[in-house]
């Protein structure tokens, strides 16, 4: 169970508090000040532990020792397990070992980058692509060299963390409009007049709701606006859109900077950021989070190339997550579940309150249904949820039995 000491960890002071440290001990109020910021986590509902998985990804895995139905990932498409991904893994760890071995711009910018960003760049239109080394860190660098002290940042009210985190670190002002609401778009940025630049930033999919960004209604604001578009495609790259091409193509709009993530629906890790030549350039020069890391490792770039060439060769793999994603959500509302405004792949279940929600997580867990109970930060305060995620190699049987599972635990 969540925060037990497990066998075999008695001996390790960072899992068992009881363990002596000796005279290396750590500062004793520290460690008070410490449990009981954990304690008022717990008091909350709000304490987190990390599950032990194993196996090879796919829709069946184990979690905690225990064989589950894995409806958790973002491993949509199935493919961080595909023998063809891992065999570009290997290929490009052959040809190249396993680092890049520094930043990009010292050694550590590979030919395997520049041919992975040259095939991202004509799967999603761009005249341009560069590779980062996670979402978090592209949406980080994106937007802090897109936006400073004098310019503002218009973002919705449900963004991911790591463009929160980064309208933060720009230290340019930010103003956050109703979550999807247009209407309240174009009230905020009637009072974004006196700044030197306005930076849009949207997600593509909201990542704990499952509903899409309503860009062709909010695109013509923000030109007439003249706002820079950033779209966190993370979640529809690979699924949405005319060959999975993303949020932007699905709903017929240009953004001016697509982010898009090599570490879901393609099975891998890491990833891009799409954008005209001279934005990349500026990027290379200015981007904090790209020039202070370590270029992304020779295995993921490998493995999102093998990746990317299968999902264009194989269709029937998003249509089919679809279909699942849809018979999920037929099946939770018909049993009396709030999906909220979910038409993609990614399904909540709003339950509210942090505690039932977690019970009822951890006893599907108990069943064998693995999908994983989501809280305040992840979502706002009184809206906990179960959040799941199909894939394309559930089986029609399998989604009936997770619903079943959760209407019968829920009732
Ligand atoms: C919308 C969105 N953006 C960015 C990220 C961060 O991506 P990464 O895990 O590659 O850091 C996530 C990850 O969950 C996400 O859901």
């Amino acid at each position: 169970m969540c925060g037990d000491v497990k066998a075999g960890e008695e001996e390790n002071p960072l899992r068992n508090p009881t363990v002596n440290l000796g005279s290396q001990s750590h500062c004793p109020a520290f460690q008070a000040e410490v449990e009981a910021e954990l304690g008022a986590l717990r008091s909350a509902e709000l304490y987190r532990c990390l599950r032990t998985v194993e196996g090879l990804p796919g829709p069946r895995m184990r979690v905690d020792g225990q064989d589950v139905l894995m409806l958790a990932g973002a491993n949509y498409l199935d493919l961080a397990g595909d023998p063809r991904v891992i065999a570009g893994a290997q290929q490009a760890m052959e040809s190249a070992g396993c680092a890049a071995g520094g930043s990009r711009l010292i050694t550590g910018n590979l030919a395997l980058h520049e041919a992975l960003e040259h095939d991202l760049a004509t799967f999603v239109g761009a005249e341009a692509v560069l590779i980062f080394s996670t979402g978090y860190m592209a949406n980080l660098g994106v937007i802090t060299t897109l936006a400073g002290p004098g310019d503002v940042i218009i973002s919705d009210a449900l963004n991911h963390a790591s463009i929160i985190d980064a309208c933060h670190l720009s230290r340019a002002s930010t103003r956050v409009f109703r979550h999807n609401d247009p209407e309240d778009l174009a009230r905020v940025a009637a009072s974004c007049g006196g700044f030197r630049r306005r930076v849009l930033v949207l997600d593509g999919v909201y990542s704990m709701d499952g509903d899409v960004a309503r860009l062709r209604e909010m695109a013509p604001i923000a030109r007439a606006s003249n706002m820079v578009v950033v779209l966190d495609d993370a979640h529809g790259l690979g699924i949405l859109g005319p060959g999975g091409r993303g949020v932007a193509s699905q709903e017929g709009v240009v953004v001016d900077i697509q982010i898009g993530n090599l570490g879901k629906a393609l099975g891998s890790f890491g990833a891009y950021v799409a954008c005209s030549h001279t934005l990349r350039e500026l990027l290379i020069n200015r981007t904090r989070s790209l020039i202070f890391t370590c270029g992304l490792a020779p295995a993921p770039l490998g493995a999102a190339h093998a990746a990317l060439r299968i999902i264009q060769d194989e269709p029937w793999r998003r249509l089919r997550l679809l279909e699942r994603a849809e018979q999920l959500r037929a099946g939770l509302k018909t049993a009396g579940f709030d999906t909220g405004a979910s038409t993609t792949h990614i399904v909540p279940a709003i339950v509210g309150d942090n505690r039932a929600t977690m019970s009822l997580c951890e006893r599907a867990l108990a069943l064998g249904v693995h999908a994983q109970g989501i809280r305040y930060p992840s979502v706002p305060e009184g809206t906990a949820r179960i959040r799941f995620t199909p894939m394309c190699s559930h089986s029609p049987d399998d989604i009936q039995h997770a619903v079943k599972i959760f209407s019968e635990l829920g009732r």
